[in-house]
């Protein structure tokens, strides 16, 4: 098990990882919020920037592996500027729901400009709120999905758990979250880059190095796609599996609500 993990006690009440520093479990989400508040408005460039564009590649595949039906009402979790929940309206149209649901007000705001220059404003529900006490009714949505968001919550499993709690039964989870090269040439290029060029953009491009030395160092704190998905196993999913995305830099993880 890496050091976070995905289970929220014994954190819950002690402390907790915010990237590789252990914090007391109740201000991670204050740090981590801040350090998206800081970012919003650069976020998106960010992305594209340190991907080198790969994001709206890998978001374009996670959403296409979801196999969403026109009609669909899904939730777009920790959902930020809207990259996923664009993309998941596209296909659900005019006849189905797309829950933008995020705790920061800065993050979705910054993503507002997008959905309005959009032909899916109407599809789309903004939510602003903890994906960890989800304001949404059990069983009431046909797909549940997070992009880059569980890492950063106190207790990911909590998150997890709560988009069980809200999908139908065979409702459909996608989660797509960094993780680590598998190849170990590539891994050590990827530190590299990771903990030397990512923070110094950060600072200048965004203005701050915080939220971009957090970034890789919460990603190697997160659960390993194998512990994943024992996890979303543990908590009810069937057909779970996934796939490494650029050797994977980013992997999506599948499952079904039994
Ligand atoms: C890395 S961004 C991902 C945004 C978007 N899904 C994407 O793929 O570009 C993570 C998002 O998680 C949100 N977030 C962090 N903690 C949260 C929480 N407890 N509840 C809901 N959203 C949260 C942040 O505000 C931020 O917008």
């Amino acid at each position: 098990m890496t050091e976070q993990g995905l289970k929220d006690s014994p954190d819950r009440g002690e402390t907790t990882f915010c990237g590789f520093r252990q914090v007391p479990a109740k201000e991670k989400s204050k740090l981590v919020g801040g350090h998206f508040t800081t970012v919003a408005a650069r976020y998106d460039l960010m992305n594209t920037l340190l991907s080198f564009g790969l994001h709206h590649l890998w978001k374009r595949t996670a959403v296409r592996l979801l196999g969403l039906k026109p009609g669909d009402w899904v939730i777009d979790v920790c959902g930020g500027t809207a990259d996923l929940a664009l993309l998941a309206a596209q296909t659900v149209g005019v006849s189905g729901r797309v829950v933008l649901y995020d705790i920061n007000r800065a993050m979705l705001e910054a993503g507002r400009p997008k959905v309005a220059a959009s032909s899916l404003s109407e599809t789309i529900i903004y939510l602003q709120g903890d994906a960890q006490r989800l304001s949404l009714a059990d069983a009431s949505l046909d797909a549940a999905l997070v992009g880059f968001g569980i890492r950063n919550l106190t207790h990911p499993e909590a998150g997890l758990k709560e988009m069980h709690r809200v999908l139908k039964p065979g409702g459909k989870l996608m989660c797509l979250e960094f993780s680590t090269p598998k190849t170990p040439w590539f891994r050590r290029l990827y530190d590299l880059y990771s903990f030397t060029v990512i923070p110094l953009a950060g600072k200048i491009i965004a203005g701050s190095w915080g939220a971009y030395t957090y970034l890789p160092e919460s990603i190697r704190k997160f659960a390993l796609p194998e512990e994943l998905s024992a996890t979303l196993e543990g908590l009810g999913f069937s057909q779970v599996r996934y796939r490494r995305l650029t050797n994977g830099i980013a992997v999506v993880h599948l499952g079904v609500k039994s």
